[in-house]
């Protein structure tokens, strides 16, 4: 059977190297290898504070960055998910199979809520792997591209389908999680030790990032005692991470990078060809955003985006719904 492939980007804040390493980079290629429907998670970006204008803002970024990248909207269905109504119905359904006991166990959900106020924080916030299951099974995919961090909750999915086939019989396809083998990871420039998320100013590189700003950053990136240009992430996380950055940008493998820079042993001649290859990079990739956003190209292609995902979307609720007995008089 073909595959299904779907992944999602919330628009929490500004999109980061990570973000582009770790999954944005891949999916003009993955596009190919099966129906493929990518989403902007708009209804996931309120589980936590954010002002309208920065949501509408970023949600454009999104859609921009995706076309940017090089994805097609003739092959895969870009749309923003709360254009497909049919997220949240679903998602009142299946949160009665997953349990609060799974939920609390997140990772992501007990780094977040740690930090804030216990007296406010958001049922959303808490119920985010619900919906976010609800994204991959209403397209009956079986390829999830992400990140790292994300993995846990694609193998919470997972449960929630086996929990529910095993109850109503065969209906949902059960999803897996697909990383890359360079760049699933990419880690704070400011502390290697850390993950590269949305809000680190100093630890992050927006891909908005003028190219000044980014090579500065990476000239000051935290690296590690010695002068070997040498993959080893618990002795030298920062240049593993600068290492990984560099394989990623040239589509080399970790092995290949650390090859090239075997008789380096200047740390800063080697951040300066890392900084080269991400402006390489991503020089090419602002300029087309830039295009996008001036000729507001991305509004068509979410509202054709939004008809197609709905049919998808719209025919597993109905399955769905018939399966756990809600009557259907229509
Ligand atoms: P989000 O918006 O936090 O991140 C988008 C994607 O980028 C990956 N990523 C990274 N990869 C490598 N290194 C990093 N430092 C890094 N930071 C982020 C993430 O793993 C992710 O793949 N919950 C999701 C959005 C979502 C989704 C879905 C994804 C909602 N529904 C259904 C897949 C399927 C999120 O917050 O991603």
């Amino acid at each position: 059977m073909a595959h299904r492939i779907l992944t999602g980007i919330k628009p929490t804040g500004q999109l980061t190297l990570g973000n582009y390493l770790g999954v944005l980079k891949h999916l003009p290629k993955i596009q190919n290898d099966g129906e493929s429907f990518i989403f902007i998670a708009d209804l996931h970006a309120l589980t936590l504070p954010i002002e309208p204008n920065d949501l509408k803002q970023n949600s454009i970024d999104i859609a921009a960055f995706y076309l940017a990248a090089g994805l097609d909207p003739n092959k895969a269905t870009l749309f923003l998910q709360s254009s497909v109504s049919t997220h949240a119905e679903l998602n009142a359904i299946m949160q009665n199979y997953l349990y609060m006991g799974e939920l609390s166990r997140m990772t992501q959900f007990k780094d977040k809520s740690s930090k804030m106020n216990q007296n406010s924080i958001g049922l959303g916030l808490f119920a985010y792997p619900v919906l976010m299951a609800c994204d991959i099974i209403l397209y009956d995919a079986d390829i999830v591209p992400v990140g790292e961090d994300q993995v846990q909750h694609v193998e919470l999915t997972r449960d929630l389908v086996n929990r529910f086939n095993n109850r109503y019989g065969e209906t949902l396809v059960l999803p897996k999680a697909v990383m890359q083998k360079v760049g699933a990871r990419i880690m704070s420039l400011s502390d290697p030790n850390k993950k590269m998320s949305k809000s680190d100013p100093k630890g992050d590189i927006y891909l908005k990032d003028d190219l000044k700003t980014i090579r500065k950053k990476i000239m000051s990136a935290v690296t590690d005692m010695g002068d070997e240009i040498k993959y080893d992430q618990v002795n030298k996380p920062g240049i593993s991470n600068l290492l990984t950055i560099y394989a990623c940008c040239k589509d080399l493998t970790i092995q290949e990078a650390e090859n090239q820079f075997k008789e380096c042993h200047r740390y800063g001649d080697f951040k300066k060809a890392v900084a080269d290859a991400v402006c390489d990079e991503l020089e090419p990739f602002q300029k087309r955003y830039q295009e996008i956003i001036e000729n507001k190209s991305y509004i068509d292609v979410l509202k054709q985006g939004a008809i197609k995902a709905k049919k998808v979307a719209d025919a597993t609720l109905i399955k769905v719904k018939k399966k756990v007995g809600l009557l259907d008089v229509e």
